[in-house]
């Protein structure tokens, strides 16, 4: 028994943010960031639109789509790198927002894995008691943690949301092998600090966050290595090459990583699901929009195989197989 997918649902916040309007903001223009990251638009969150409320939107749209009352989660699992709040979690004002009275929940930090780390920990939970009924959501306001003077980062990012409720089923479906990795020796190409760790003065000064910052060139290089290990690990515990894949889902970091990627696995582009080049890079949100939209699309059967990967800040990474 294992998680099968019930529900998706996805939301973008109403404002679009241009590669024009980045030219009037950073020294950039539409053509380098076009040529080097595919990215054309990505979606900014305005005020009032927290990261929980995207969470909540997209969430709203999984439970119509799986026919299911909030009250009907056993438990909420929001990957977030940007909640508003470090205290309660993201996933606890989804819980109020949506009524889920009956589900535990709380966050994951994975950065642009958490989704797959935790639909990875939906399965787990749905092998010990198949009956529960889990949301997982990759939700993110990067543009709240995006230095806008940094052309470095600023294009590359966006915001948004993406759920998916997953329950228990056969052993034929849903999860069929997934495999996580983490590296935390190579954390500095890719972090945001958050407020001071210690307070030895008891003084109120410096408690600021700060912002994303990125070694481009490594993580790209790394990005694209781990990602394709990862598929190829997962692929072989199941004892499949990557033609019977009905539609791979990568993270959408950006097209020259994905088309690396492709290129190593001997992925036909036809297979892919792609949207980098309207919402950039929105993070944890990433895998699930793209899900999301597949699946709205009709671009899944059942009984299809589709194959998630993931790669972010940690660094983490994993991929995951599921037979829809
Ligand atoms: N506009 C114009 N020029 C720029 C910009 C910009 N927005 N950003 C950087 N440049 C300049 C640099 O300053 C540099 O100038 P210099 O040669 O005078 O020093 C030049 O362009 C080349 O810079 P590089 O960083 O070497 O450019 P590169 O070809 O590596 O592209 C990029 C940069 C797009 C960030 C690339 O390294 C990349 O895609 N990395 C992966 C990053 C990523 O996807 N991160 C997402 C988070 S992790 C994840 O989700 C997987």
């Amino acid at each position: 028994m294992g998680a099968f997918v019930l529900g998706t649902g996805s939301y973008l916040p109403r404002r679009v943010l241009t590669n024009a309007e980045l030219e009037g903001m950073v020294e950039t223009s539409d053509e380098w960031i076009t040529s080097r990251t595919g990215i054309k638009t990505r979606h900014i969150a305005g005020a009032g639109e927290e990261t929980s409320l995207l969470a909540v939107k997209a969430a709203q749209k999984a439970l119509e789509m799986a026919g299911l009352g909030a009250e009907e989660l056993d438990l909420i699992l929001v990957a977030t790198i940007t909640s508003e709040m470090t205290m309660p979690s993201c996933a606890c004002l989804v819980q109020k927002e949506l009524g889920a009275v009956h589900a535990f929940a709380y966050d994951l930090n994975a950065a642009c894995s958490g989704f797959l780390y935790g639909l990875d920990m939906a399965d787990a939970y749905l092998r010990r008691n198949p009956a529960m009924k889990i949301m997982v959501i990759g939700a993110e306001t990067l543009s709240s943690r995006t230095n806008w003077q940094d052309r470095n980062t600023c294009i590359i990012f966006g915001d948004g949301a993406g759920a998916c409720i997953v329950g228990g089923t056969d052993r034929r479906h849903g999860v069929l092998a997934s495999k996580m990795f983490a590296d935390g020796r190579l954390h500095n190409l890719l972090f945001m600090d958050s407020a001071r760790g210690m307070n030895p003065d008891l003084s109120n000064a410096g408690n600021q966050g700060s912002y994303i910052k990125m070694a481009g060139r490594d993580v790209f290089k790394h990005a694209v290595r781990a990602m394709s290990g990862a598929v190829t690990d997962v692929m072989s515990t199941l004892g499949l090459e990557v033609d019977a894949v009905r539609l791979f889902i990568p993270h959408q970091a950006n097209i020259r990583i994905l088309h690396s990627l492709l290129e190593r696995l001997h992925i036909p582009p036809e297979k892919v699901y792609v949207n980098v080049s309207k919402y950039g890079n929105t993070s944890a949100a990433s895998v699930p929009i793209a899900l999301d939209e597949a699946n709205r699309a009709g671009m899944i059967a059942k009984d299809d195989l589709v194959l998630l990967c993931a790669f972010g800040g940690g660094f983490t990474w994993g991929a995951m197989v599921v037979r829809w």
